[in-house]
């Protein structure tokens, strides 16, 4: 090896630096972070009032075995008489659609069957979708499956009655018309995708994630039942409750909270802490399932008026990039945040804590707050979900940061705010090699 001593290494913008003229740009760095910070906090302050005004949409909820059903004769209730049912290969192979297909032809309803959406669906296969749904002549849509099909499907229902592109509908309340008539059967307890205003389509030409954010996909009716999750493997199992967790989480610590969604993040929490671990070790303990179906709802109603934070900023970035599983990427990052945020939040997790029974009630905020972040910690590790990313590039972090600071300054009310500095720092973290 070469020693370049004595020569200096150091670059002339290091020789700079600590000189002291470093301090200069350093300070100057500051200013300019204060000022977008006041900026962003404005302008999540202007989301508040504008979020007033929106129509707040919620879907008819069935739950317990055999509610999936019961969901397929209140289509018929509607009077619909051809449903496009969206849904994935795998689900139709294993036969978890087959009791709400029987459900819909015995109401006299003709079922036609896309099954052709992959994990992170792209704007291609919701306009195939959309093709059939046309071709077929279509009333209504149903969606069976994890938040790629419910997305997919989601996009598909608003493409088709506003007739215009999928790809139009990128970005906050664009369209002008409902969505065609839309249902919802999850069957994974991760996305809440069936009470959420959002769906997130892959763009494969920016290897991004876009969202599409309307309260007018909110699907009219949604069966939260544990059968159809009986089968789930217990990797997705792990990954997708972790991603309801998320949610969670993020809409309790979201300056967007409100008294209502720290209800349902709370109660989320609690259920999803107690039962994960359940599902994923046996996941035909329906009792843990149905929890967890409930729980992952409840978070949906809770982040999709708080909203989401950091994590879901980093891993949206991840599953673009890499296609890292939405859930897993959640689960990796969500501790990292957790702990980058701990001083500002202390309280929130503490609330946290003691509603999951980690603590005890005389114990300092911080102390509480670390035992909820440790617990994360460990159910993560319980489950095989690594403390970092192997996918993850140390070339891509500045391109990572950039898109994921955009995110979420531009969209998510989150608790503290990060420079550009704090983020390649987290990131750094989560490399593996
Ligand atoms: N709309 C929202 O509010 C929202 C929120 C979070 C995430 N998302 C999006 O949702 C997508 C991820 O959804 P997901 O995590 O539910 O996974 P998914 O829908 O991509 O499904 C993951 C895998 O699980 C399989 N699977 C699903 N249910 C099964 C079952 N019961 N038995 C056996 N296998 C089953 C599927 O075939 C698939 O291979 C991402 O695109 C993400 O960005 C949306
Ligand atoms: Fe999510």
């Amino acid at each position: 090896m070469i020693n370049d001593w004595p020569f200096d290494t150091r670059s002339s913008e290091q020789l700079w630096l600590e000189s002291g003229g470093g301090s200069h740009k350093v300070f100057r760095e500051e200013v300019v972070f204060s000022v977008q910070v006041v900026f962003f906090k404005l302008l999540m302050l202007v989301m508040k009032v504008v979020l007033k005004f929106i129509p707040d949409a919620r879907p008819t909820v069935f739950s317990g075995e055999g509610s999936a059903v019961k969901l397929a004769q209140t289509i018929g209730h509607f009077g619909h008489k051809k449903v496009l049912v969206v849904t994935d290969a795998m689900l139709v192979k294993l036969g978890v659609i087959d009791p709400v297909i029987e459900g819909l032809k015995a109401r006299g309803i003709e079922p036609v069957i896309y099954d052709g959406i992959q994990p992170d669906p792209t704007f291609s296969v919701v306009e195939e979708g959309l093709k059939r749904l046309r071709s077929e002549g279509c009333d209504s849509v149903l969606a069976i499956g994890g938040g790629s099909s419910m997305d997919a499907a989601k996009v598909m229902a608003l493409a088709a009655s506003n007739q215009r592109p999928p790809q139009d509908f990128e970005g906050k309340f664009v369209a002008k018309k409902p969505a065609l008539p839309l249902f919802a059967i999850p069957t994974t307890a991760g996305t809440g995708s069936e009470v959420t205003a959002a769906a997130v389509i892959s763009d494969t030409e920016e290897n991004a994630k876009k969202l599409v954010m309307d309260p007018k996909i909110v699907p009219l009716a949604a069966a939260l039942d544990p059968t159809l999750m009986a089968g789930l493997p217990p990797q997705i199992t792990a990954a997708t409750g972790m991603d309801a967790l998320t949610h969670a989480i993020e809409a309790y610590i979201s300056r967007l909270a409100t008294d209502e969604t720290d209800a349902y993040a709370r109660a989320a929490t609690r259920m999803i802490i107690n039962n994960l671990e359940t599902a994923y070790e046996d996941g035909g303990n329906m009792a843990a399932r149905e929890a967890m179906a409930l729980g992952s709802f409840y978070a949906g109603m809770a982040f999709t008026r708080a909203f989401v934070g950091y994590v879901h900023a980093i891993a949206h970035q991840f599953g673009g990039l890499y296609h890292t599983p939405h859930g897993l990427a959640n689960a990796v990052v969500l501790p990292h945040v957790l702990e980058y945020s701990k001083d500002h939040i202390n309280s929130r997790l503490a609330d946290l804590a003691l509603e999951c029974e980690l603590g005890q009630p005389g114990e300092s905020e911080s102390q509480l707050a670390q035992k909820f972040i440790d617990k994360v910690w460990a159910m993560n590790q319980a489950m095989g979900i690594p403390r970092t990313l192997d996918a993850l590039k140390r070339e891509d972090i500045p391109t990572i940061t950039k898109a994921a600071l955009f995110e979420a300054h531009f969209t998510y009310p989150v608790p503290k705010y990060m420079d550009k500095q704090q983020c390649q720092t987290l990131l750094n973290n989560l490399l593996t090699a």
